[in-house]
């Protein structure tokens, strides 16, 4: 054990794969819109011994380069395997999610608590996996006139 990874808090250590900044490519798409393509940025971080991690993304248009959607927030792991996790996005809306992680399967999954100043949404999942050094994620939501189904894939390598 060296002296980085003793200073990252006991909570954080199961979590300890997804720190460092990710990059890759997603696909949007939803009943209602036009699909897109999306390159992304994603940064998992701690500091010493706090029990969380930060985390922060964006993203930009992958023919055009122009930046898209972005967003930040705080994961929030417990020692039973429950993770609750806040994050703000760049359009205003936030969310509150409460789900769990499974390290040794290399998946989190979170389901949203609560949605805040959203127009249109409803509900909002998350789902993570880490395989093979890849990290990929389906957003998916509900709205007022839909059902709960994806609106984002993305998968990323670790820089
Ligand atoms: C459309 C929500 C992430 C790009 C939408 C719509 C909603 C929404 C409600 C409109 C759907 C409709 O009109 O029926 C969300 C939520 C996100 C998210 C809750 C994260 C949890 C993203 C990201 C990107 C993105 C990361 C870009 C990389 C778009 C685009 C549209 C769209 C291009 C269609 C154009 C538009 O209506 O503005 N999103 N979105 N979204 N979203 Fe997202």
């Amino acid at each position: 054990v060296n002296q980085l990874e003793k200073m990252v808090h006991p909570v954080v250590q199961p979590l300890s794969d997804l720190l460092g900044t990710w990059r890759g490519e997603g696909h949007g798409f939803f009943p209602t819109i036009s699909s897109f393509n999306y390159s992304e940025e994603l940064q998992f971080s701690h500091s010493p011994n706090k029990p969380v991690i930060a985390y922060s993304q964006k993203t930009w248009n992958l023919k055009s380069g122009q930046p898209m959607h972005s967003e930040s927030g705080y994961w929030r792991p417990k020692p039973d395997g429950t993770i609750e996790v806040v994050i703000s996005q760049s359009t205003g809306l936030v969310e509150v999610q409460k789900g769990t992680y499974d390290m040794k399967e290399g998946v989190v999954k979170l389901k949203s608590e609560l949605v805040g100043n959203a127009s249109k949404v409803k509900e909002i999942t998350r789902v993570f996996k880490v395989e093979n050094g890849e990290l990929s994620y389906v957003v998916e939501m509900a709205t007022g006139l839909t059902s709960l189904q994806p609106h984002l894939r993305a998968s990323l390598k670790k820089l």
